[in-house]
């Protein structure tokens, strides 16, 4: 967003006039709302800024939910920002450890911040850019313990604070960063704040794990089996003994699975009658042994993050199947068994098998009214092909 349309968007005739919009749901209501909006005497910039303005806030309502009618965003701020149901695990360390003022170095739009200074603790959120800046600046208003400031993280005084949180830039424009010395703030910088302060550090969850550090207590948190990030935690907001974390956010609320180190892979054994396919945070932490030995499942292939049991149990760390039928995986055969099922819906996982399963359905030509879950994979070794389905 360019700084003009910023300008125009805070104005009281901008912000009235987007609280005032209904929300955007298809390409025809924003065309008559940009003409209903130009007959009523508003110039062009400010009409286009209020509307890209509003398309913002329905996007997202996934990550605010309510709140984000009474929030700014830029396109990029949101695209960064953390949900705020993460944001708020964020806030829960700070406050638990008893942190009393914490510095967001590279604040975004403000949702770390915001989740921060609603626990009561003050919070200062700074952003070198400076339509970012303003925006973060709307954000907290309604909180007196929050303020922003336009400044370069990497020179901003730290004198009187007690707590440390970066989530720093790991894209330019559209790329992403993949060396972390082009992240902003840089990854050093944060690692040598963490010597000195209690801190979090936001990173992308499938970062080199050879860049965790050692003390660092590391955890990967998914939202509806999505995994979101990978969050470092350094000095009192690290929790005694615990390097490895995977913490589950769904449907059926949190759970988390914790751990020292990665834990040891469990044993290999012959197929069951169900297969878990673990949630990615579980998988990223390194925590599929310690999930397998609750589950009293065993591993199918070695390297291969499914698990199978005997039994079911409920799990939020894995999705569970029942196995119906399994075969050698072969197109042919596929294709003649899934046609004597005339099985029409097929959901498509694999693991550990070289196949592009768009390519593969379409050379299924799926026809008819069953449905099916295909789970390509390795079975102590071999590549075979299992139907399945869900239990819930
Ligand atoms: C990933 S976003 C932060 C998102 C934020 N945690 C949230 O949830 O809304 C990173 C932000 O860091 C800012 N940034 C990058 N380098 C910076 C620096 N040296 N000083 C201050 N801000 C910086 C960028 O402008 C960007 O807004």
């Amino acid at each position: 967003m360019e700084t003009s349309e910023l300008v125009e968007l805070l104005s009281s005739e901008g912000l009235r006039l987007l609280d005032s919009l209904a929300p955007y749901e298809s390409k025809d209501d924003v065309v008559r709302a940009v003409a209903d909006l130009r007959k009523a005497g508003h110039s062009p910039g400010l009409v286009a800024a209020v509307l890209s303005q509003s398309r913002l806030r329905s996007k997202a309502a996934a990550k605010f939910g309510p709140f984000a009618e009474r929030m700014l965003f830029t396109a990029a701020g949101l695209e960064q920002a953390t949900r705020l149901k993460v944001a708020a695990r964020h806030a829960g360390r700070f406050q638990e450890a008893g942190v009393k003022w914490v510095a967001d170095l590279g604040c975004g739009i403000g949702a770390d911040a915001l989740a921060i200074a609603a626990l009561d603790i003050e919070v200062t959120a700074v952003d070198r850019d400076e339509v970012t800046a303003a925006i973060a600046a709307y954000n907290l208003a309604p909180w007196s313990n929050a303020r922003v400031e336009n400044a370069d993280a990497t020179e901003f005084d730290l004198a009187g604070i007690d707590g440390v949180y970066l989530d720093p830039a790991r894209r330019d424009g559209v790329r992403r960063l993949n060396n972390p010395a082009d992240w902003s703030p840089s990854l050093d910088f944060a690692f040598d704040l963490a010597t000195r302060y209690p801190t979090g550090i936001k990173l992308g969850p499938g970062v080199d794990r050879d860049l965790i550090p050692p003390q660092a207590e590391a955890q990967w948190v998914s939202v509806d089996h999505d995994v979101v990030e990978l969050g470092l935690w350094f000095g009192a907001v690290a929790r005694p003994g615990i390097r490895r974390a995977a913490l589950v956010l769904g449907e059926h609320g949190t759970a988390e699975l914790t751990a020292d180190a990665d834990s040891p892979d469990a044993e290999l054994g012959g197929l069951g009658e169900f297969l878990y396919e673990p949630d990615g945070a579980v998988i990223r932490a390194r925590l599929i042994g310690d999930l397998a030995r609750q589950l009293d499942a065993r591993m199918i292939s070695d390297s291969i993050a499914y698990l199978t049991a005997n039994t079911a149990l409920a799990t939020p760390f894995a999705t569970c199947f029942r196995v119906t039928d399994t075969f050698p995986y072969d197109e042919k055969r596929l294709k003649k068994e899934l046609a004597q099922r005339r099985i029409g819906t097929l959901e498509i996982k694999k693991r550990g098998v070289d196949v592009d399963p768009a390519q593969l359905r379409k050379k299924l030509s799926l026809k008819g009214d069953a449905s099916a879950t295909l789970i390509l994979t390795r079975v102590a070794g071999r590549h075979t092909a299992l139907l399945a389905e869900r239990v819930r």
